[in-house]
């Protein structure tokens, strides 16, 4: 059993105030960040200026989660922005190996992520060029929504295969993890574990990080 990894997603932060809500969440593995273009989801956040000037205020690694139509177009650029992690959606990747080779190459680790309804069985080749599988736990687009226990079956199906030595990936989570789901979700063996709305929602985001660690510890 490994340490739990925690991300706090900064879409329920202030975004007026990022730089300071990002240093609010003390104790966080990794800063992430949902990328979203008003077409691949029908919502519209941040992009490439604003990953540039986080860079520059925490140390934190950022994990950019990019939910944007021709991620072989713009997903190097997060990488070269100095993104720890660069996720592009399965859905949405024309070239999903090339853009991993690219994000490695350009020193940053390759995420793939799959929506709830994406069956993971059509991508297992290609994630043996990832660093991350990102399972979607809500049809991505925006925060506080509930929980999809049925993704739960995609990371036992992961979780078998990194531990059977078929593939090397942190499993991650995202979507309506809190302290009623952070549990399950543990048990079918995710290692990081986004929240958006559970640690910016919480009157302490320090004090919410601490407690999902302490309860995804397995
Ligand atoms: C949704 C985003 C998530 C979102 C999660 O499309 O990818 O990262 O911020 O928010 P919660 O934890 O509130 O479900
Ligand atoms: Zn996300």
């Amino acid at each position: 059993a490994h340490r739990p990894l925690i991300a706090p997603s900064i879409l329920s932060a202030d975004f007026a105030r990022l730089g300071e809500e990002i240093h609010a969440a003390k104790g966080a593995d990794w800063v992430h960040v949902d990328v979203m273009d008003a077409h691949f989801v029908p919502n519209l956040t941040l992009g490439l200026p604003v990953v540039e000037s986080l860079r520059k205020v925490t140390e934190t690694p950022l994990d950019c989660h990019l939910m944007i139509e021709d991620p072989d177009r713009w997903a190097i650029g997060y990488a070269e922005a100095g993104a720890y992690n660069v996720t592009v959606h399965a859905e949405a990747a024309k070239d999903p190996v090339k853009i991993a080779k690219d994000l490695r190459a350009a020193g940053a680790k390759a995420g793939l992520s799959v929506k709830p309804g994406t069956r993971l069985e059509d991508h297992l080749d290609t994630l043996k060029h990832y660093d991350t599988l990102l399972v979607m736990s809500v049809e991505p687009g925006f925060g506080g929504q509930s929980f999809i226990a049925d993704v739960l079956d995609k990371v036992r199906t992961a979780r078998r295969l990194v531990d059977t030595g078929h593939l090397k990936l942190v499993v991650e989570i995202d979507g309506g993890i809190n302290a009623d789901t952070i549990e399950q979700a543990a048990e079918a063996g995710v290692d990081c574990f986004v929240a958006g709305s559970a640690v910016y929602g919480a009157a302490d985001p320090a004090k919410a990080i601490a407690a999902l660690r302490e309860q995804a510890a397995r």
